[in-house]
């Protein structure tokens, strides 16, 4: 079968300042500006169509200038867009960068918040006939739930990445889950949340292997937790969950080593590669696909921007080809 992928989120037109430090309150600063396509969920599209899948994006756009960006981007990129016509506002986001790449994002998310069970749930087939299916917490969680759902009945692999940090995932989401993919803020928010217990991120990533993959088992006792930590790389924790491994439980893989200019959406790089891979090389062990994703992401912080910024396959083979 071909290599398909459903991601379910959030488009936004992304607006850049790149400012020497984040600006406090009450101060006016001036920066570089550049807008761009991002959003958690089109930016992963736009990864895992350009790491090779074929790649649906359900999502919901307003009827003007961003949804017909959103529009234009996603066809240039043969990316199937299943749109749900809102009458909000495409959804935006402000976005400071500072010139050590630590950045303040606040998001309007207009008619991301319009995206309904109804709408995913007129997507059965994409849905049914993908591999895995990938989603963010920047949409409603009822329409991510839905298509977990649906995904679930059709034996279809589910990729949960639980940004932004402040969002809520219920019970009923995080059980439909083969994989979570938080960062270590994410982790410790969705720890404290789903465990009523409280883990500093800078505790966290000072635990040894074994402590980590204890964490992980609370976490999502059924699947596989990886936890991307930046230029540390990721680690990865299985559960009795149903995606094939090695003998290993538990492992870490490097990050890539790479000059970044610009790591927004680095994240979103990752997922939407990881989801590729699963879906390209069914036979291949988990810990080959975190490995593509990392390299993945790294190579997208050397480009500026979001969505924009996603590689090919091509080019990340050719960046990372061992000589
Ligand atoms: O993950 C990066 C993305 O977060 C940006 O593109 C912005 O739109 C926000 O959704
Ligand atoms: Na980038």
């Amino acid at each position: 079968a071909d290599a398909r992928v459903v991601v379910v989120g959030s488009f936004n037109v992304d607006h850049v300042w790149t400012v020497a430090a984040l600006p406090r309150p009450g101060e006016t600063l001036s920066g570089h500006y550049h807008t761009g396509p991002g959003g958690k969920g089109f930016n992963q599209a736009t990864a895992a169509a350009r790491a090779g899948a074929a790649t649906s994006f359900v999502c919901a756009l307003g009827d003007d200038l961003g949804g017909q960006l959103a529009r234009a981007l996603a066809s240039a990129d043969g990316i199937d867009l299943r749109d749900f016509a809102s009458e909000a506002p495409t959804g935006t986001a402000g976005i400071y960068v500072d010139h050590d790449g630590r950045n303040s994002i606040v998001i309007g998310p207009g008619a991301n918040a319009e995206l309904s069970a109804a709408h995913v749930r007129q997507q059965q087939a994409p849905i049914a006939a993908a591999q895995v299916v990938l989603a963010q917490l920047e949409s409603p969680v009822e329409a991510v739930e839905t298509a977990f759902g649906r995904a679930r009945d059709a034996g279809v692999i589910t990729i949960l990445n639980p940004a932004p940090a402040d969002a809520v995932a219920p019970a009923s989401l995080w059980v439909l889950a083969d994989v979570v993919t938080p960062n270590e803020t994410e982790f410790c928010a969705q720890f404290e949340r789903h465990t009523g217990e409280r883990i500093a991120a800078e505790v966290l990533v000072r635990q040894d292997d074994a402590r980590l993959h204890a964490l992980c088992r609370r976490l999502l006792p059924h699947g596989t937790v990886v936890i991307t930590l930046g230029a540390a790389g990721c680690f990865v924790s299985h559960g009795e969950g149903r995606l094939r491994q090695d003998a290993r439980t538990h492992y870490r893989i490097a990050a890539a080593a790479v000059q970044p200019v610009d790591t927004t959406g680095a994240g979103d790089a990752f997922n939407g590669a990881l989801a590729a891979s699963l879906a390209r090389h069914a036979d291949a062990a988990f810990a080959d696909h975190v490995h593509y994703a990392n390299r993945y992401a790294a190579l997208s912080t050397e480009r500026a921007g979001a969505a924009v910024a996603m590689p090919r396959d091509a080019e990340v083979e050719a960046r990372f080809r061992t000589v």
